[in-house]
């Protein structure tokens, strides 16, 4: 493994959170184009100086407790309507002055990283390499969305007649809803906003509900990056209810949604039956993604990237590894690996550096991963390997759930990392949020195994072990899935480097944190002069 002080980690722009090196777009990135970035896992927590750094962060910068408030859902027409006036003051400025308040969040952001990171390890239990790769992600979107609006959003001069002079022009639409999950509560919560404001959108923005602080202090620091009150408007409260009548508002121009795929659905239908102009939907949810195993795979490397992948974040990421396909000649070998690796894993609170599994997000996430794997034990998935619980007296429970308390008295629920072996007809076929992988064993052609991973109708993100190149592309062609990673780990998408969105049930693109994503968030007007 590559290891990287934290120092270098926290001090340099674009090192996001995946191992490939940066292939900088360098009309983007500037001077930095041809960096190499590091990999996540090889971050060096060791250090001791960048420790009680985020230590004294931890202690002393975290509100008392969460700002979590319920906004009355008949507010919601009085500030639309001044959600759209302060749209038409933002959309008339400079493009360029959109643009520098994006650049300057991001300044701000790095001057903070440490407090950010600590609240995203408090609010969002989530460790320190992962907090720390999330406050990265959101300054990489502060700048890539900056800079890309600048090079994407002027106005531009069209070919045309003598005598006629065309152009198009980008405009926002309007006010949008944007709509995040708890996952990441500052990265997809922030990329969202950015992306909409930029264009010259006010914005209504609701985050999920777990997570309100996060969401409040991400508003506070546009504010101090110049971004005008009014603009964005923050929203708390329960999905069900009050996201629900958001989308619904009078006047909303868009809804970008992140989140579960039923979810997504239900905001789709409202969309359709409303009376209102046709308001477009970015939707970008779950998956049940696979990684497909032959048997030319290096197994060290599919171990590694397999317990990444299926278990780093407690298996709470959209991009996890969920169903394991292994061909059938190297499966028994490969699985005693594995189960002997998940041995080491160590289950603890996020804030413990030491912990490499940390807790789900609340106890309704734990019981409904335990409904899964009653469900998947009932259609005869086998345990194979569950990480064991650490031996101390803070912990209750056993089997795949427990309770811990962490450093400040507050009680975390824990999934246990386990694998099962599934035959196809098996597969529990959904996706289970947390630390639980199926492993298939395959022996037909791999033509089969991609048709099967095509069947289930998602396509967020695949990955691929092999050393035939022409299989891995072949794969690649056949798959309906908006993310491929071969031969590496399949999470922790890079912005502009591996943007991320999915396929069929996971998602309408475009995709976040690359070229195409802006102008979806756009009025396009062309205009056309009579000289
Ligand atoms: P969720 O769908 O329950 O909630 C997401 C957001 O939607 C929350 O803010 C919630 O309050 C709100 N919400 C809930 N019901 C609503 C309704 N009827 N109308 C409007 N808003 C409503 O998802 P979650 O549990 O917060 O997050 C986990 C899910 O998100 C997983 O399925 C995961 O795969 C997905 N996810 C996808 C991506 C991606 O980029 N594709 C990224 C992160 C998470
Ligand atoms: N973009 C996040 C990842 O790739 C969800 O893991």
């Amino acid at each position: 493994q590559k290891r990287v002080p934290l120092s270098a980690l926290l001090a340099n722009p674009f090192l996001g959170d995946s191992d490939s090196p940066l292939p900088l777009p360098a009309e983007i990135y500037g001077e930095i184009a041809g960096a190499q970035r590091p990999n996540p896992i090889g971050v060096d927590v060791s250090e001791e100086s960048q420790r009680s750094a985020l230590m004294q962060a931890w202690r002393h910068e975290l509100p008392p407790q969460k700002t979590r408030k319920e906004d009355p859902c008949d507010t919601i027409p009085e500030r639309m309507r001044k959600l759209q006036e302060a749209q038409q003051r933002w959309n008339s400025l400079p493009l360029a002055e959109r643009c520098a308040c994006l650049l300057r969040a991001a300044d701000l952001l790095e001057a903070q990283r440490d407090s950010f990171t600590a609240l995203v390890v408090w609010e969002g239990h989530k460790s320190w390499v992962d907090a720390i790769a999330e406050v990265r992600e959101t300054i990489d979107y502060c700048r890539y969305y900056g800079l890309l609006a600048q090079e994407q959003l002027a106005d531009r001069r069209l070919p045309g007649p003598t005598g006629e002079s065309n152009g198009l022009r980008m405009e926002g639409r309007g006010s949008m809803v944007c709509i995040s999950p708890w996952n990441f509560p500052l990265a997809i919560f922030a990329g969202q906003l950015l992306a909409a404001i930029v264009c010259g959108n006010s914005v209504a923005v609701k985050p999920a509900e777990q997570t309100p602080a996060i969401a409040e202090a991400f508003v506070a620091l546009l504010q101090r990056a110049g971004v005008p009150t009014g603009v964005v408007d923050l929203f708390h409260g329960p999905g069900r209810s009050l996201g629900a009548e958001l989308v619904r508002a009078t006047g909303v121009a868009g809804v970008l949604f992140t989140g579960s795929t039923g979810v997504a659905k239900q905001i789709q239908r409202s969309l359709a039956a409303s009376e209102s102009p046709i308001v477009p939907l970015v939707a970008e949810t779950g998956g049940l993604n696979a990684m497909i195993v032959d048997s030319t795979a290096l197994p060290e490397q599919v171990v590694d990237h397999v317990l990444l992948s299926a278990f780093r974040s407690a298996g709470q990421r959209c991009s996890a590894l969920r169903l394991l396909f292994v061909q059938d000649d190297i499966a028994d070998g490969l699985v005693q690996m594995l189960a002997g690796a998940m041995a080491l894993l160590q289950i603890g609170p996020p804030e413990d550096f030491a912990s490499d599994v940390g807790p789900v997000i609340d106890v309704t996430a734990q019981k409904r991963i335990l409904a899964q794997i009653q469900r998947l034990e009932l259609q005869r998935g086998k345990l194979l390997a569950r990480s064991p619980w650490p031996s101390s007296a803070n912990i209750t429970g056993n089997g795949s759930a427990a309770i811990m308390r962490d450093s400040l008295g507050r009680v975390l629920h824990f999934i246990a990392p386990s694998l099962y072996i599934v035959t196809p007809d098996q597969i529990l076929a959904e996706e289970i949020f947390g630390p639980i992988l199926q492993v298939v064993r395959w022996s037909g052609s791999w033509e089969d195994v991609v048709e099967q991973i095509n069947t289930f109708g998602y396509g967020l993100t695949l990955g691929i072990q092999t050393r035939i190149d022409r299989r891995a592309e072949g794969i690649s062609r056949l798959a309906r899935i908006g993310n491929i990673y071969v031969n590496r780990g399949m999470t922790g998408a890079v912005v502009g480097v591996q943007p991320f969105g999915g396929a069929g049930l996971s998602g309408t693109g475009p995709k976040a944190g690359g070229p195409h994503f802006l102008a979806r968030l756009c009025q396009e007007k062309s205009i056309s002069i009579n000289t």
